[in-house]
């Protein structure tokens, strides 16, 4: 179905799981909040030409040459979790260590300035759960309250990075013919998924370590090996982003069953999927095909690097709670906390 995006589009990829409410619509509109297609849902033939140039700043050579700001902000993070696990006897490591490093560095690499990230981390949640999840009317209502500050905070950010004399990846958008909704609609989608989904992979990756009983799992996770073994087992085992949709664009025969077109699809991507199939491998956590995920390789490397460090600097640690809330949404997973203490 990957392979195959004129059949199988990708056309849903960003619509609301649960219909948004007649009031939720007015408050979006009056921020004139939309989401034209562009990357992730766009399947018209703009969509190679803007996938190049938003490919142009998350090259393999520009994530090879962050990796020592990666380990900075890491080794940053997690001495400051190091010295609470030392004067309070425990620490969030998703707020202390997995939170901000994919935000900072995301800003960073499209060229925008680093503020607002406790914002931009709130807002990013919120519109998770208003697109993926299942709020009721009131909860809804909420989100979408904070999508809307989110999108005219975005606009500004674009308004600026368009008229700045340095390379912005929305200057070189707009250089390619992109209009305002049209940089916002990407904006939206890129500052959330860019970050939010990895912040979410470091914290199952950590819940996992921390969850470990085996006494040398710190040890074994603390060298780059072992840090990017954890990373992939959590990648094709319980994803950040374990399903993506896609929609039948006309009818279409799949496994000796016709599917009418407009048929919603939702696939899962990894995970173990119960006991009749095979795991899958981690090669499909971010895709295949046309539309495969464009921060691949940074996020791996974000992770390994994050989970790699905390690891090398935290004293070995048990989870101080075994059983915290998840995020579980249609297309996102990880744990909210993963508060440690010293074993
Ligand atoms: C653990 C972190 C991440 C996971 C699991 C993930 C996963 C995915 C998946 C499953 C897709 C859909 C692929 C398809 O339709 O074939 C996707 C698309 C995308 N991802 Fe990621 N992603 C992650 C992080 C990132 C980061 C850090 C960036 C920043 C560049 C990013 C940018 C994108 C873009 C731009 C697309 C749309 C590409 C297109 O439609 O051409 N993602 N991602």
């Amino acid at each position: 179905m990957l392979h195959d995006p004129v059949a199988f589009g990708p056309a849903n990829a960003l619509v609301a799981v649960k219909p948004l409410t007649g009031p939720s619509l007015r408050l979006l509109q009056r921020a004139r909040f939309a989401l034209p297609p562009i990357l992730a849902s766009n399947a018209d033939d703009r969509h190679a030409g803007i996938r190049r140039v938003v490919g142009s700043f998350f090259t393999p050579a520009t994530v090879a040459a962050i990796e020592p700001r990666i380990r900075e902000l890491a080794r940053a993070a997690v001495t400051v979790a190091a010295r609470a696990v030392d004067e309070d006897g425990s620490v969030d490591l998703v707020e202390a260590v997995a939170a901000r490093p994919p935000a900072i560095l995301m800003l960073e690499l499209l060229g925008l300035p680093v503020r607002d990230v406790a914002q931009l981390k709130t807002w990013s949640r919120e519109s998770l759960e208003l697109f993926w999840g299942w709020p009721d009317d009131e909860r809804q209502l909420r989100l979408a309250g904070g999508a809307a500050e989110f999108y005219t905070w975005l606009r500004t950010v674009v308004r600026e990075a368009v008229g700045a004399d340095r390379r912005t990846l929305f200057g070189s958008l707009a250089e390619h013919g992109l209009s305002t909704p049209e940089l916002c609609s990407l904006g939206y989608f890129l500052l959330i998924a860019g970050q939010e989904t990895t912040t979410q992979l470091i914290s199952t990756a950590l819940f996992r370590l921390a969850a470990n009983p085996d006494p040398d799992a710190w040890r074994k996770v603390a060298t780059p090996a072992g840090a990017s073994a954890l990373v992939r087992r959590v990648l094709a085992t319980e994803s950040s982003v374990p399903t993506w949709r896609r929609v039948t664009t006309r009818a279409v025969e799949l496994d000796g069953e016709t599917l009418p077109a407009g048929c919603e699809i939702l696939l899962e991507l990894t995970g173990n999927h119960g006991t009749r199939a095979r795991p899958t491998a981690y090669s499909l956590a971010f895709g295949s095909g046309i539309h495969r995920c464009l921060g691949a390789k940074l996020a791996e490397l974000e992770a390994t690097v994050v989970v790699q460090e905390t690891a090398r600097t935290l004293p070995p640690c048990r989870l101080g709670d075994a059983s915290p809330e998840w995020t579980r949404l249609l297309s996102f997973q990880s744990p909210r906390t993963v508060t440690v203490t010293r074993r």
